[in-house]
């Protein structure tokens, strides 16, 4: 059994499942991290029992900062954590004028604040420890401003920058950082932030969740400090760069209807 443990939040459902698996198929020790202990208890019994592994499940709401902290104390009491992917992640689809305040500050707090503690917690305790792996995921929002989704792609567009800054800061240290840019999954991501409507989803195929998670996992290992997943996604993330940002703003908007 490894003596290494891999930490893995948003780990209930979507990507955070597959990215458990594909983890624990490489004989990895896992921390799960999610809100629903129900759904993590399973998948760690799913896991124990195809992989010679151990298995902690740590339920947590990482929308507070003190059980973020708390969590990650308790994690790395006498043990190496040389993976952290911080996954779990959520956001809302509707007007900023609208009154999703709650939502919107949740997932400012778990999307930038709690992803940003344990990064910093991690980093620290790797570099002690002689190395390891972050993988942050971000999302094609990331790239541009999102209207009508406004703070869901704010919060990608930090995650997206500060894995890139902190990279190059990391660049001589055996401590790597990746951002994973998924497109459209298909995950509970798409009901539970209420884009089932949108035209652009319905018109564009969506991507497998253990496909997404296997090509950032890969990204990750090789240390790679940006990943965008499928070829339109790519596309997604450089056209801004081309464009005036008031017009990739107007386009994102029509796409977003
Ligand atoms: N699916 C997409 O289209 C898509 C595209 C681009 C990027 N992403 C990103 O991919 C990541 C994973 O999302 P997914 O698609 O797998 O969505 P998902 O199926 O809805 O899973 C989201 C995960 O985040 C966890 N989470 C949410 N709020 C939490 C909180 N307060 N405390 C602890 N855990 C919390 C959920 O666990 P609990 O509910 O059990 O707490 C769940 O495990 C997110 O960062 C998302 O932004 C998704």
């Amino acid at each position: 059994m490894s003596t290494k443990w891999t930490m893995i939040t948003g780990a209930s459902e979507g990507l955070g499942v597959e990215f458990a698996r594909l983890a624990a198929a490489e004989g990895r020790d896992l921390i799960l991290v999610a809100r629903q202990v129900q759904k993590l208890e399973r998948l760690a019994d799913e896991l124990r029992a195809r992989h010679n592994v151990a298995i902690e499940v740590l339920p947590t709401d990482l929308s507070d900062p003190k059980a973020v902290e708390a969590l990650w104390r308790r994690a790395e009491m006498r043990r190496h954590i040389d993976v952290l992917v911080n996954n779990a992640g959520l956001g809302y689809n509707g007007p900023f004028t609208g009154s999703e305040f709650n939502r919107e500050m949740s997932s400012i707090m778990v999307n930038v604040t709690g992803l940003t503690i344990l990064m910093k917690r991690a980093v620290a305790h790797m570099t002690r420890q002689g190395g390891g792996h972050i993988l942050n995921v971000g999302s094609t929002a990331g790239f541009m401003p999102g209207p009508n989704m406004a703070v869901y792609h704010a919060t990608k567009a930090y995650v997206l920058s500060l894995t890139e800054a902190v990279a190059e800061e990391l660049r001589d240290s055996p401590v790597t950082v990746t951002v994973l840019c998924p497109g459209a999954t298909a995950t509970n991501f798409i009901k539970d932030a209420q884009m089932e409507d949108i035209a652009l989803l319905k018109a564009l195929p969506v991507a497998s969740a253990k496909r997404v998670a296997k090509a950032g996992w890969t990204a990750m290992k090789k240390g790679k400090r940006i990943r965008v997943t499928g070829l339109l996604n790519k596309f997604f993330a450089v056209s801004p760069r081309f464009a005036p940002r008031a017009l990739t703003t107007r386009i994102t908007a029509l796409f977003m209807k």
